[in-house]
């Protein structure tokens, strides 16, 4: 099995990412002391980065298998919206050599991390841009493939791109109005965007082509996995 390398203090972001990757323990005492108690002390001393990053490994590969007829050697500009540390990235990095990435995220962990939908208030942030820039190079991703965008302080890049992908953020945490005219600039009539909804339905209405990858029904609320492509105007 595949693994990554991880710098110290990022399992903590995985973790917060990803909290379905904690121990049945760890969620037990995340259950019984809260989420402040949990986001604040338990991610910072009491998380085993080595398991961690093998499951972080794991689950981004049963990401990556799942979404990976959708992306072929032509897509050679990827944009990731929320993409977390970027494992996902990283390995399709391994698959398709010399990508360029660009990421857009936040620079901030909240005090209390609530995994809830935030409509446009969208103040969640869960993420250190260091730390990511890191481990993206720790990972074989070279810094002239990589830009890292922080959503509340940068200027958004402005190209176009081949795939857009945001798991478990856009219009899952945060109304896909947030990002709606810019992903109509940034996008050409086969930029394939991949992205995790609690409306699949609302979409064709935005988009010409909705497809239904997979439905989750255990995820912090239901949601569907979609590729869209084409803007209607
Ligand atoms: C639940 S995590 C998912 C991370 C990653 N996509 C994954 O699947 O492991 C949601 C991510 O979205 C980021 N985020 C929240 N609001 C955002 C925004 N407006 N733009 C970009 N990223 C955002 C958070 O910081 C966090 O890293």
């Amino acid at each position: 099995m595949g693994n990554f390398n991880l710098p110290k203090k990022a399992a903590r972001l995985i973790v917060l990412q990803r909290i379905e990757l904690i121990s049945p323990f760890l969620a037990k005492i995340r259950k019984l002391f809260g989420r402040y108690f949990f986001s604040n002390f338990v991610t910072r001393f009491f998380l085993n980065p080595k398991i961690l990053k093998e499951k972080y490994y794991q689950t981004m590969a049963d990401e990556f298998s799942m979404i990976e007829r959708f992306i072929d050697s032509n897509d050679k500009i990827f944009l990731s919206i929320g993409g977390g540390l970027g494992g996902l990235e990283l390995i399709i990095n391994q698959k398709f050599k010399n990508n360029k990435y660009h990421f857009i995220e936040k620079n901030y962990v909240s005090k209390k991390v609530q995994y809830g939908w935030g409509g446009t208030k969208n103040t969640e942030g869960y993420n250190n841009l260091n730390l990511q820039k890191n481990f993206l190079k720790m990972n074989g991703l070279n810094e002239n493939q990589t830009n890292i965008y922080d959503f509340d302080n940068d200027t958004l890049p402005e190209k176009k791109f081949d795939v857009i992908i945001s798991l478990f953020s856009l219009d899952y945490h945060y109304d896909f109005s947030l990002y709606k005219d810019y992903l109509k600039k940034v996008s050409k009539s086969d930029t394939k965007i991949i992205f995790d909804t609690i409306r699949a339905d609302y979409f064709s209405q935005i988009f010409k082509k909705v497809e239904i990858v997979k439905t989750y029904n255990n995820t912090v609320h239901k949601s569907k996995r979609v590729v869209c492509t084409e803007f209607w105007n």
